[in-house]
């Protein structure tokens, strides 16, 4: 199938076109560009200026369509989201920035990526500006490291067992694509019942994860954002498993009104002023019409904030909080 045919649903986009209200003009900033859905919805209002990033090179092309149609208006950058004060500077206070997390269809449907269960070609999953691969870390990572990725990162609880297994594989030969890792993983979980997904799942999202460095990129680029919105700017996230979810979550529980109420024995220095406003606690789930027309929009969760007009603090408590997944995708082996 050739990619330029598939399909390309954007998650949640009426939802969040009505929290970022477009037709009141701004910079927005896209933060994972993808098939550009967000962006071209967006541009569609005349007022708006839209930056875009994605670390996927190959995402340029889709890119490409949209500077030549709106030249004074669509700038592309080929960047990972971390490094968002590089492709802003100092000088744009952006009014809306949006994040859309995870792979795209386009990544997910070329089987060259190994993305997918049914890949026979490369074992990568790298999403761009990679520093290894899935090949990597499935062939050369230490057993108790790779159970601890699968583990933590895939919330599988059976990562030792499919750790073991798969050091078992590749002592006979390199486990050389996707099709092979999912037939492994399968037999590893073998007297585990039957499963409604892939039993694969957990521990692909696990590689997926560490070989890009997923929840490093977003805290960063949460504090990256945070750094440089506009007061009253709009800060969205559309997350897609629990981990991102919880950090998000935090994030904005952590830096908002919405925080414990701090001890009024604490000094006054020690109570951080709130970076955001929350309209609401719960996130943003897809409608019932969305899900029926895509279903692999089930897990969205999205969340937003307003950004008050204190200045930027370094979020300490958030960063020591999930420290311990910044430390793990740096990487063990
Ligand atoms: C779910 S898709 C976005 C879809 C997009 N909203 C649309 O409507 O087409 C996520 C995209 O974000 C990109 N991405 C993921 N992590 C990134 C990061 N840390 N920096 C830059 N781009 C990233 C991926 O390469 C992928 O193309």
């Amino acid at each position: 199938m050739s990619l330029e045919k598939i399909k390309h649903y954007p998650v949640m986009l009426n939802q969040v076109l009505s929290i970022i209200s477009p037709q009141h003009g701004g910079t927005i900033v896209d933060c994972t560009f993808g098939a550009g859905g967000y962006s071209e919805a967006i541009l569609k209002f005349p007022q708006t200026k839209v930056i875009a990033i994605d670390r996927d090179k190959l995402v340029k092309q889709h890119a490409d369509k949209l500077t030549k149609k709106f030249p004074s208006r669509f700038n592309f950058f080929t960047e990972k989201f971390s490094n968002l004060n590089k492709v802003i500077g100092n000088k744009i206070n952006p009014r809306v920035i949006i994040f859309d997390l995870g792979t795209s269809s386009l990544q997910l449907l070329d089987k060259d990526r190994g993305f997918s269960f049914n890949s026979k070609n490369n074992l990568d999953m790298e999403m761009g500006l990679n520093n290894l691969s899935a090949y990597d870390v499935i062939n050369t990572f230490d057993k108790k490291d790779l159970a601890t990725i699968i583990k933590v990162l895939g919330e599988e609880k059976d990562g030792k067992i499919i750790a073991n297994q798969i050091d078992k594989y590749r002592k006979k030969q390199p486990i050389k694509n996707s099709e092979q890792l999912a037939y492994i993983i399968k037999r590893a979980k073998k007297n585990y019942g039957n499963y409604k997904k892939n039993p694969a799942t957990q521990t692909f999202q696990a590689i997926r994860i560490f070989v890009n460095k997923e929840l490093t990129e977003l805290i960063s680029g949460l504090i990256e954002a945070t750094k440089i919105l506009s007061s009253n700017g709009i800060l969205v996230v559309v997350s897609f498993h629990s981990l991102e979810d919880k950090i998000v979550k935090n994030f904005f529980n952590l830096y908002s009104s919405l925080k414990k109420n701090p001890s009024r024995y604490l000094p006054l220095k020690e109570i951080t002023p709130n970076l955001f406003k929350i309209i609401s606690k719960k996130p943003f789930i897809p409608s019932l019409s969305e899900l029926k027309e895509n279903i692999s929009s089930r897990s969205a969760k999205l969340r937003y904030a307003i950004r008050s007009s204190n200045p930027f603090i370094y979020p300490e408590e958030f960063k020591n909080k999930f420290f311990n997944y910044e430390d793990l995708e740096k990487g063990t082996s």
